[in-house]
């Protein structure tokens, strides 16, 4: 049942070109560069409309959240305000007229994230969902559904759920803009194009960062803490990555937004502590590269207090090699679609370390893959 793995996460990883894929399938035009989404059930006036949207989430479902914010902000230009499922109706929430509720969720039950929706609704607030399981609690409450075609989770660690949430974010994000007319078609048919070449790269890390990240578990299993940065987009990455080694490893760790370092933490750094920098960049994007060298200047923070850095660069930048210890390379790709290549080394790297440290990878302590209690 395992396909022939040691581990479910493990196969579950590996299934991830196939769950992006069948997250897109039927959903986008190649020829046209549109997206269609007949599952949501909300008119394209109601979108047109819409003046704020809010996502509720627990857990990795809640990074996805985070990374959908920068996707709907920047190509629908509608506000997003991301919560905590398990905070949402604690803080009196104010409904903006015309508000849309999204909620995120691999299982659909997730208790939490149950409660807010149902706070959504008592405030008048139509919801939508994202979610894995066809017929879940959460999906019967929803207006309408985006399903993520991940196929059933078995790993405690989200995986492959999460970077099919991450695709089921970008084509909501590009159907949002084409619904409400801030995409060029010009544009969404590259974009869409660009996502029809993600499986592909998914697999071709796949292939490349394995064996890698295996050598880098021999080096680090026994650091005490790790830390993750990134900005912008990638910061919810990082977020991710830190929460993986967390669950399965029982290391601490934390993902930080880079540029906060110097306001902080930069006084935990020294010759022990591991820090994992998404440094990724889209070069035809100048707002991506601003960012980018942004980050090279904060590698150079950590290196400079003698930090251990392990990179997660885009193919074909060497000069980073150069400054930090080790690099993980991912293809280029758009801005908005590099966090579902470089979340595939920082599952891999999770993996190999907790492997080594004989954790049990699928069951780790004190977790559960639904949680059902708030
Ligand atoms: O089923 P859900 O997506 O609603 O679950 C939310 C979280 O409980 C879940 O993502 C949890 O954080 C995972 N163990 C992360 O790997």
């Amino acid at each position: 049942e395992k396909g022939g793995y040691k581990h479910f996460m493990l196969k579950e990883i590996n299934e991830q070109p196939r769950a992006i894929r069948d997250t897109t399938l039927g959903r986008v035009s190649l020829d046209s560069g549109q997206v269609f989404l007949p599952d949501l059930k909300l008119g394209p006036e109601e979108f047109r409309r819409a003046t704020q949207l809010t996502i509720a989430a627990c857990g990795t479902s809640w990074h996805a959240a985070l990374a959908g914010k920068f996707m709907i902000e920047r190509l629908a230009r509608l506000p997003v305000e991301v919560d905590y499922a398990s905070e949402y109706r604690y803080r009196s929430p104010i409904a903006s007229p015309n508000e849309i509720g999204l909620l995120i969720t691999q299982s659909g039950e997730t208790a939490d994230t149950i409660a807010a929706q149902r706070e959504m609704t008592s405030l008048g607030i139509p919801t939508l969902a994202i979610c894995n399981v066809v017929g879940a609690a959460i999906t019967r409450e929803a207006h309408g559904t985006i399903t993520t075609n991940a196929g059933p989770e078995i790993g405690v660690a989200s995986t492959k759920a999460f970077t099919a949430q991450l695709t089921a974010l970008f084509t909501l994000a590009l159907y949002l803009a084409q619904q409400r007319g801030t995409a060029a078609a010009e544009h969404s048919l590259h974009l869409v194009t660009e996502l029809s070449k993600i499986p592909g790269k998914v697999e071709e890390v796949l292939r490349s960062v394995d064996d890698a990240c295996a050598n880098l578990a021999k080096s680090f299993s026994n650091a005490r803490d790790f830390l993750f940065l990134g900005r912008g987009i990638h910061y919810p990455i990082a977020l991710e990555g830190a929460l993986k080694l967390k669950e399965i490893s029982y290391i601490h760790a934390e993902g930080y937004p880079a540029g906060e370092m110097k306001h902080g933490p930069n006084a935990l750094i020294d010759e022990s502590l591991p820090v994992v920098v998404i440094a990724t960049q889209d070069p035809t994007d100048p707002q991506s590269v601003l960012k980018y060298e942004k980050t090279l200047s904060n590698i150079q923070e950590v290196t400079a207090r003698s930090g251990r850095v392990i990179a997660i660069a885009t193919e074909g930048d060497h000069e980073i090699s150069k400054l930090v210890e080790h690099t993980l390379h991912v293809p280029a790709a758009p801005e908005l679609l590099l966090p579902i290549l470089e979340t595939v080394p920082l599952q891999l790297l999770a993996y190999h370390i907790a492997v080594r440290r004989g954790c049990d990878v699928d069951q780790p302590r004190n977790l559960a893959k639904s949680v059902t209690v708030e």
